[in-house]
């Protein structure tokens, strides 16, 4: 069975090889060790180091292991700040320089998006603060995720009130209904999102956005080198002007990337020159 130090011993030796950093790991290891202990019953494998020795001798086993790193935690109005400000400044800000240059769809793509919870909080926040003011502006979010059981879940949209305790309490009852014992999203709030199984590592939706959401993924889980691909990747999907939100913890590594800080506290970039 894998626990400290061994666990960490191994993370610290394959995780450089799948191009994930081992500190953005430290703190959910015990998630990882329980599904690495699955994967060892499953292979009657005792011990951490037998499991190195297997992985030496079958590299197709790292394509799986890498599934066992994939940390799905999320949950609606995660990082109430960002939303705050995601209602209060950006949303109305990109909205009325989009209509400024005669557009009217506002395009938003959250990568690695889980179970839905963070596309669906924009929409709602859309729906609920904003379309009102911007009548002839739509709303469309492209959400993808690599796992496919996430997305599944995300397109079911219904969910444990625990995913929902930091939602403000009023939308909790005007935007779900009661089925059983979860909360599912109201179809009007899920008409604009559109999920997809993708992996952020090797594509990007098609399309420029004006807002991206890439948040507890890319710059908490992937090694520099990746995060500089994966960067350049979601630079190219944004348009000038647009807006990329990160997690309120992460940092995007040096260099220049056409993004000026917009709301540094809350992670905010905007996409240089400034136009639609
Ligand atoms: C910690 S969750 C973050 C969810 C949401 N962005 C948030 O901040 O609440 C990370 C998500 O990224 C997904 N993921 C992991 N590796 C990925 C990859 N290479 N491409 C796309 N999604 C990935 C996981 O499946 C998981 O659902």
């Amino acid at each position: 069975m894998i626990t400290d130090p061994e666990g960490v011993h191994f993370l610290q030796w394959c995780l450089p090889r799948l191009h994930l950093s081992w500190p953005g790991f430290r703190k959910v290891r015990r998630q990882v060790y329980r599904r690495l202990n699955r994967r060892l019953r499953e292979l009657r494998l005792p011990s951490a180091d037998a499991y190195r020795d297997y992985l030496e001798n079958h590299p197709g086993e790292w394509a799986l292991l890498d599934t066992l790193c994939w940390i799905s935690i999320s949950r609606f109005y995660r990082d109430q700040r960002v939303f705050q400000q995601l209602e209060d400044e950006i949303l109305p800000h990109l909205a009325a320089l989009m209509l400024g240059g005669g557009e009217a769809e506002l395009r938003c793509w959250s990568g690695g998006c889980s179970g839905g919870e963070e596309p669906y909080t924009v929409a709602i926040i859309w729906r609920q603060r904003l379309a009102a003011q911007f009548p002839v502006m739509r709303l469309r979010i492209v959400a993808t995720d690599i796992d496919p059981q996430a997305i599944q879940r995300a397109e079911r949209g219904c969910y444990r009130a625990s995913s929902l305790k930091q939602l403000p309490a009023k939308w909790r009852t005007q935007v779900f209904v009661t089925v059983g014992e979860e909360l599912c999203l109201k179809d009007e709030y899920r008409a604009c999102v559109t999920f997809r199984v993708q992996d952020i590592r090797e594509r990007a939706p098609e399309g420029t956005f004006h807002l991206i959401l890439c948040r507890n993924l890319v710059f908490t889980y992937f090694d520099e080198e990746l995060q500089r691909e994966t960067l350049r990747r979601l630079t190219e999907s944004l348009s000038p002007g647009g807006a990329l939100i990160i997690g309120g913890l992460e940092s995007l590594p040096e260099g220049s990337w056409g993004l000026e800080p917009w709301l540094t506290r809350t992670g905010a970039y905007r996409k240089t020159p400034v136009s639609f």
